[in-house]
């Protein structure tokens, strides 16, 4: 196992990713397979409880009782506003940039990613990956960004590590498309797969925002850990933030490990499923569940 898995947890290496799409005998290999452990519920009932009890405020990020988190600060969200090589744009016109998708209805806002030019990730992508899945959803799983096949089909999660998440998604009565968005950190692949940058997330942090805004989800889910931080606006480690309910502008947010993550660590596969049960539980208690 790497020293430290954590910082690549989410990145299938090409190599991984070539594996053949699912054609009958895919979705049951053992690493896809989910089978629901059985689970001390006790421990997920116990770590929503402890949520619940925590002081509102803290450390500003974890989910405050009157939903109101104040704007979240990272080297994400700060990159944003400061003059970017990797974009060209000054402040101002990253300012401007985001006050103006912040207004774009859901068709503009995929056309504008579809042009979208403020990262180098657009210089090597077949396609951007804008999101897929119900517009209405409780439920939306933000990842980190296209692979091999999402760049290819301009669809998120559709690799072997889609097929995972299909597969938790399914194990707590889940269905990508039904009360299900899903949105990626960044819209472009990065190349060889490699963990986007902090500008190339702060660049497409107003797309992500927008999506949030325009589904205006009960619970957000992060899976690994760029996707948390996008969210968090702070530097996050899986193993720590696991089990905590955190806000994004109001919006609970539960982290977990990337599918491509469980996909190398299948050891993790039990803590992933805790924390989806976690990510249920926050949801019935969700007051307009
Ligand atoms: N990994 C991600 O984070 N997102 C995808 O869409 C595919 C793989």
């Amino acid at each position: 196992m790497e020293p430290n898995a954590e910082a690549h947890e989410a990145r299938i290496p090409d190599a991984e990713a070539a594996v053949p799409m699912a054609s009958g005998g895919v979705a049951s290999t053992p690493e896809l397979q989910w089978s629901t452990p059985t689970q001390p519920v006790e421990r997920i009932e116990r770590l929503h409880a402890a949520a619940q009890s925590r002081p509102s405020g803290g450390d500003g990020r974890q989910f405050a009782a009157d939903h109101r988190s104040a704007p979240v600060k990272s080297a994400a969200h700060d990159s944003a506003q400061r003059p970017s090589a990797r974009t060209g744009l000054d402040q101002d016109a990253s300012g401007e940039r985001a006050r103006r998708i912040a207004t774009l209805a859901w068709d503009d806002l995929e056309a504008d990613i579809r042009e979208c030019r403020a990262c180098v990730l657009c210089e090597r992508r077949s396609q951007p990956v804008p999101g897929v899945g119900d517009r209405r959803a409780r439920w939306m799983l933000v990842g980190e960004g296209p692979g091999a096949e999402e760049d290819l089909r301009g669809e998120p999660f559709v690799g072997q590590a889609g097929r995972l998440l299909d597969n938790m998604l399914g194990s707590i009565g889940l269905k990508r498309g039904d009360d299900v968005y899903i949105a990626n950190a960044v819209k472009c692949r990065p190349p060889h797969n490699r963990t986007p940058e902090a500008g190339e997330v702060a660049a497409c942090l107003p797309y992500l925002e927008r999506q949030i805004d325009l589904v205006q989800p009960r619970l957000l889910v992060a899976l690994g850990r760029p996707a948390a931080q996008a969210l968090l606006g702070s530097e996050v480690r899986i193993g720590a933030a696991r089990g905590k309910l955190f806000a994004h502008r109001g919006i609970p947010v539960v982290v977990t490990y990337h599918p491509a993550y469980l996909l190398r660590n299948p050891q993790d596969k039990g803590k992933a499923w805790e924390d989806l049960c976690f990510a249920r539980h926050c949801m019935q208690a969700s007051p307009s569940a």
